[in-house]
C-alpha cells in the first residue's frame, strides 16, 4: 500500500480524533495508583472513548480483546487487561489506546509511574518521551523518514537504553496501521521522503536492558527477554512544511 497524503477534510477529522484521545489519556493518567486493576483502566478507557463519540480501535483488532493495552514493568506493549491484575507501588505502566472518529484513527501511548518509583525507572520513562520529541524534530516535509528513526536511536542509546527491532511506528488514517513502517532504529537507506499531509504514529519503545523480546502464551503480551523494564511513548502527528502538528496531545 502506498503512503497517502490526507486531504484537509481528513486532517480535520484526525485532529478531532487526536484531541479526544489526548483527553482520554489525561483522564486515565489521573486514576493510575497502587491497587487499581488493569481491567478497571480498560473499562474507564472504553467508557471515555465511547462517551466522546468514538470507537475504541484496538477492541477486536486481529482478535485483541480490550480497548486499552496495559503493559506493566517488563511488558513492552500489548498487555491484556485482567480483573485479577493490579498495580503495585513502584511499578511502571504503559497505556496504549486508539480511537476512531467518523472513520479516522488516532493512536497514542504513555508510560506512568505507580506511586513512588526508582530514579532509574523515572529516567527510562523520561528518555522514552524525549526520544519521541527528538525524533519529530526531523518530521517535516522534504526530510527523509529514517532521520526520525535515527534521532530516536541516538538518544535512546546515548542514555544506555535499547530498542526492540520488531516493534515500529506506522502510518495512520482510515486504518490503524498504514505504510510506512517507522523503525525506532536507523535501517539501511534514507526511507521515504516526507510530504505535508502525511499522518504518522511515532512510537519509541525503550528497554532498560537488552533489545530482545518475547511473546507470552496469550499470543499478545510482548515482554523483554531479560526481564528488564520497558517504556512506551506515542503520538499521532501530521507532517507539514514546518514543525509537525502533534494531533494526540492536548
Ligand atoms: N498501538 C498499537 C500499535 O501501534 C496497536 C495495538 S494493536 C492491538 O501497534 F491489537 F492491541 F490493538
Ligand atoms: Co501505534
Amino acid at each position: 500500500m502506498a503512503v497517502t497524503v490526507k486531504s484537509q477534510e481528513e486532517i480535520q477529522l484526525m485532529r478531532e480524533a487526536g484531541k479526544i484521545l489526548g483527553q482520554v489519556h489525561d483522564q486515565l493518567a489521573e486514576i493510575i495508583q497502587p491497587g487499581i486493576t488493569t481491567m478497571e483502566i480498560d473499562k474507564l478507557g472504553e467508557e471515555l472513548i465511547r462517551k466522546a463519540g468514538c470507537i475504541p480501535s484496538f477492541k477486536n483488532y486481529e482478535g485483541y480483546p480490550a480497548s486499552i493495552c496495559v503493559s506493566i514493568n517488563d511488558e513492552i506493549v500489548h498487555g491484556i487487561p485482567n480483573e485479577k491484575n493490579h498495580l503495585f507501588e513502584g511499578d511502571i505502566v504503559s497505556l496504549d489506546a486508539g480511537v476512531i472518529y467518523k472513520g479516522y484513527q488516532s493512536d497514542a501511548a504513555r508510560t506512568h509511574a505507580v506511586g513512588k518509583i526508582s530514579d532509574e525507572d523515572q529516567k527510562l520513562i523520561d528518555v522514552t518521551r524525549e526520544c519521541f520529541f527528538k525524533g519529530i524534530e526531523f518530521a517535516r516535509a522534504g526530510n527523509h523518514l529514517y532521520q526520525i528513526s535515527s534521532a530516536i536511536q541516538k538518544h535512546a542509546e546515548a542514555n544506555g537504553f535499547s530498542l526492540p527491532r520488531e516493534l515500529t511506528g506506522h502510518g495512520i488514517g482510515q486504518n490503524l496501521h498504514e505504510d510506512p513502517m517507522i523503525p525506532n532504529y536507523k535501517p539501511l537507506g534514507r526511507g521515504i521522503k516526507l510530504l505535508a499531509g502525511m499522518t504518522l504514529a511515532v512510537e519509541p519503545m525503550l528497554n532498560a536492558g537488552k533489545k530482545d523480546i518475547w511473546i507470552l502464551e496469550d499470543d499478545w503480551t510482548c515482554v523483554t527477554r531479560d526481564g528488564s523494564k520497558s517504556a512506551h511513548y506515542e503520538n499521532t502527528i501530521l507532517i507539514t512544511d514546518g514543525d509537525p502538528e502533534i494531533l494526540s496531545l492536548v
